[in-house]
């Protein structure tokens, strides 16, 4: 639980999110989520030319969306080799923009590195399955 609250006054999730630290079913995989890769080769994938970022513990190749993304490429940039969890959740995309997101998915987290989908991980009541 110190845990949880830490995040909140260290500012990482905004004060409404409406989380729950009760263990949750973790969705199955699919074959284009089975690629593990780590936080810290995602952090090398940071740049216009080669951009990764990381929504719900989920690695996404967004490098050829940039440019198409209907709130520009630079707020992209702004996550690119980094977690964009809060970010993507707090614009309030759309369902439309949640499936958009399976186009570009490379792969996930490894275990140890997830916030959301993992046995006791954050529960948010609209996570994308
Ligand atoms: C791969 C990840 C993303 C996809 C597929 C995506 C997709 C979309 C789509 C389809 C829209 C149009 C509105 C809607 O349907 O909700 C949109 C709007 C927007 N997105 Fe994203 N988005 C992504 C990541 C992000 C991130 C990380 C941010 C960071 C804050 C962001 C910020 C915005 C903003 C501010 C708008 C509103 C643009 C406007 O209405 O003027 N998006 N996005």
């Amino acid at each position: 639980m110190a845990k949880v609250s830490s995040l909140f006054t260290s500012g990482f999730l905004p004060n409404s999110m409406t989380v729950s630290i009760e263990a949750s079913p973790v969705p199955a995989l699919t074959t284009s989520e089975e690629r593990i890769i780590t936080l810290d080769e995602v952090s090398w994938h940071d740049s216009y030319g080669d951009c990764w970022l990381i929504i719900y513990d989920r690695v996404y190749d967004i490098t050829d969306f940039l440019a198409e993304h209907p709130g520009g490429s630079e707020i992209l940039l702004e996550y690119a080799g980094r977690d964009a969890s809060v970010a993507f959740r707090g614009t309030g995309h759309s369902a439309q923009a949640i499936r958009a997101l399976d186009r570009f998915c490379i792969g996930e987290l490894p275990m140890h590195e997830r916030m959301f989908r993992k046995p006791g991980g954050f529960n948010l009541s609209d996570l994308p399955e």
